[in-house]
């Protein structure tokens, strides 16, 4: 009898800590999964967006113009994808940390990877700083409300 109990709450141990880890990891997958819950992996883990900011926006453009266009254009895509509808398509938490920490996200995160795989070309780090990088997210949900 000792012995089928202790069997049975072996078992009951094991059960629930394979239920805890594979809920867990299904959560994180469909977040990953979902690019409108994804916030990649970064600095930024949550930023407030609300009414536009027409004079933070023109503050990214010029960034933007100074500091990616090497590599990106709005409207096509270059030696990185055209950013017309970014906003549309990732997060605004995402995309910060697309700009800010490129090396690591396309490592680890999913859609980066997967944008890496495509591309070819690694995505550099123009050091922006994390104001910067918010003024960037503002010039492009400008570009996406036209
Ligand atoms: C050296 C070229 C290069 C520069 C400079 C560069 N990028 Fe990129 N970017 C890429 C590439 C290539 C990708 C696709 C991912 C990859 O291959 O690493 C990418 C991906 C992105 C994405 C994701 C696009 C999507 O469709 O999800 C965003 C957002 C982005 N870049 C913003 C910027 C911003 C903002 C700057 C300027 C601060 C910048 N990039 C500078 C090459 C560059």
């Amino acid at each position: 009898m000792k012995n089928i109990c202790g069997l049975f709450f072996a078992g009951l141990i094991i059960a629930v800590i394979y239920s805890c880890s594979s809920d867990s990891n299904s959560a994180t997958t469909d977040a990953l999964a979902d690019p409108m819950k994804n916030r990649g992996i970064g600095p930024v883990s949550s930023v407030s967006t609300g009414t536009l900011d027409h004079t933070l926006a023109a503050t990214g453009k010029s960034i933007f113009e100074s500091k990616c266009t090497a590599c990106h254009k709005i409207e096509v895509k270059h030696v990185g994808p055209a950013l017309n509808g970014v906003t549309e398509r990732r997060t605004p938490e995402w995309i910060m940390n697309m700009i800010l920490n490129p090396t690591e996200m396309t490592q680890k995160d999913p859609i980066a990877k997967d944008l890496l795989a495509t591309y070819m070309a690694p995505m550099a780090n123009q050091n922006l700083t994390q104001d910067e990088a918010r003024a960037v997210l503002e010039f492009f949900r400008s570009n996406d409300n036209n």
